[in-house]
């Protein structure tokens, strides 16, 4: 009480004097770049000594069947593969000769490092690239071929960051962030400087994939400052909208987790200037899944017979869901194919899920009653359509369930199917939006079935065409009971199939005459341990 009490009751309030000399003393925050600031930093961008023009290509294609002109910045065709080497190299050209003798760093483990050591090697300065120890070789390989050193750090992009500011602090070295600097968001602009210079008829908007939010800044700025009428339209992944999130909440959100399939803008925060820009200047954003950018990566492959990675794919995949939301017609957009750095491992994948992603693959559960006959009746009811996939294994003396593929033509047809084959009698199960089934189940139907007795397993090869999975159907004579069947089409010259027959001993001689009269080459496996593992 008595400390208390000998303490003044309450501050004394400063004099307008002192809060006038406050005020002149507090450090001035700086002012935030308009449009005006940016087009003078884009104008001046240096980003040819590493980049190219690129190429703004109508995608002829994708033109005629949305019925609106698509043209495709082809930041693809970048050296390095990617836009990122025009933010780097205009960051790193602005540094003065003693910060460029110390070296620059920067995390990444992806295109900005690839973009940050080539420009690194243009211009004769050290770059230490952070990279979490998870990386895989081939990235680590490129960027070393690109003269970059690389540290391995951490388990986490943020531990490869961290320990990136650590480094950078200690050598004195000059951080490279990946999009929040003005001088990278500058040379990502030099896009937009370049696509109004290419096309100078009316463009009604220029749809930019979003990681951190670099590109679509420097695109955003110079594009309001010269042709303001344009519409910026800022794409997102599902599992990666960072920035949507954050301009629905009027504060930068960090994500928990971001999906990794578009690796490029997988961002769990956005900048803080890239934030300030997206607010002020984007028009609107569309985010899209996984299964629309595989299909997005098939369109541009089909249009120019080039392969894009997920996030130079996704202004594709969200101009046709635009389109398609605003019944749009005769306008012209553009998409920046931003990049084309892919494994080519994960084209499988992307070819499985492009069916899906258009919606010209459905897939369902059938049930058919097991009684001769039903199966056979099955069959000519999508005798017409090519079947993707067929997967049944006995397991139900009553009943079979089979997993079925079939190509469809347009949106929504496979609810149409599913009601077709409902009341045709067979109970079914729409199954082309569901996860677990495209993800998981499809390779799993089948295993160990107390009703197989006396089964025998083969393999047959047909040549893949139009058709010929039901031709081979049709020329199972239904004699002996099909308790297995698995077929995927793999897109190959030839379709394998392999089908488990029940055969009982008595039978063998006619079940070897009626294999003779096929007129399909098979293999028997009957004997193959991993059937005995697996299946029996
Ligand atoms: C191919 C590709 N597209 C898009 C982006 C997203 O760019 P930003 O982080 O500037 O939004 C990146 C970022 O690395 C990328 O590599």
């Amino acid at each position: 009480m008595a400390r208390a009490a000998s303490r003044p009751s309450s501050t004394p309030k400063p004099t307008s004097a002192q809060r006038d000399n406050q005020r002149d003393k507090k450090p001035k925050a700086p002012r935030a770049l308009k449009p005006a600031d940016y087009l003078q930093k884009i104008l001046n961008a240096k980003v040819y000594d590493v980049a190219i023009e690129s190429e703004l290509g109508l995608a002829r294609n994708l033109t005629a069947r949305l019925g609106n002109e698509v043209w495709l910045k082809r930041e693809d065709n970048q050296p390095v593969f990617s836009f990122k080497l025009r933010g780097a190299y205009n960051k790193m050209a602005h540094l003065t000769p003693a910060q460029l003798k110390r070296g620059v760093i920067c995390a990444s483990a992806g295109n900005h490092a690839a973009g940050v050591a080539l420009s690194a090697s243009r211009l004769g300065c050290r770059a230490v690239i952070t990279m979490p120890v998870t990386t895989p070789q081939v990235k680590i390989d490129g960027v070393r071929a690109l003269g970059g050193e690389v540290v391995l750090h951490g388990d986490s992009y943020s531990d490869a960051y961290l320990h990136a500011v650590e480094l950078q602090k200690k050598h004195g070295l000059t951080f490279v962030h990946p999009f929040d600097d003005p001088e990278v968001i500058a040379g990502q602009g030099t896009i937009a400087m370049e696509i109004l210079r290419q096309h100078q008829g009316p463009i009604d908007a220029i749809f930019v994939a979003i990681g951190g939010g670099g590109l679509i800044s420097g695109v955003a700025n110079y594009v309001k400052a010269v042709r303001p009428e344009i519409k910026i339209i800022g794409v997102q992944m599902n599992d990666s909208d960072a920035m949507v999130r954050s301009v629905r909440h009027n504060k930068r959100v960090q994500l928990p987790d971001v999906g990794l399939f578009s690796d490029g803008t997988a961002v769990k925060l956005v900048g803080e200037e890239t934030f300030r820009i997206a607010r002020e200047l984007v028009d609107d954003y569309v985010v899209v899944d996984t299964d629309a950018v595989c299909a997005a990566i098939k369109d541009v492959f089909q249009d120019t017979r080039s392969i894009v990675e997920p996030a130079g794919a996704m202004s594709i995949a969200a101009i046709k869901q635009y389109v398609e939301r605003h019944r749009c017609k005769g306008k012209t957009f553009v998409a920046i194919t931003c990049g084309a750095n892919m494994n080519f491992d994960r084209l499988r994948f992307v070819a499985e899920r492009a069916e899906v992603g258009e919606e010209r693959e459905a897939v369902f559960a059938v049930t058919i009653p097991e009684e001769r006959g039903s199966f056979r009746r099955f069959c000519e009811l999508v005798e017409q359509r090519s079947v993707t996939e067929f997967n049944y294994r006995i397991s139900d003396s009553q009943q079979a369930h089979v997993f079925v593929g079939l190509t469809t033509a347009n949106r929504g047809e496979s609810a149409k199917l599913a009601a077709m084959f409902k009341k045709q009698g067979f109970p079914t199960l729409d199954l082309t939006h569901d996860e677990l089934a495209k993800q998981h189940v499809r390779h799993m139907v089948g295993g160990r079935s107390e009703l197989a007795k006396d089964e025998r397993l083969y393999r047959f090869i047909f040549p893949e065409r139009p058709g010929a999975l039901m031709k081979f159907l049709s020329s199972m004579h239904p004699d002996w009971n099909i308790s297995l069947f698995h077929y995927r089409n793999q897109g190959a010259d030839y379709g394998r199939i392999l089908v488990g027959i029940q055969v009982p001993k008595g039978d063998k001689k006619a079940f070897q005459q009626f294999l003779d009269t096929l007129a399909y080459p098979y293999v028997e496996e009957t004997d193959n341990p991993v059937y005995r593992l697996f299946l029996r």
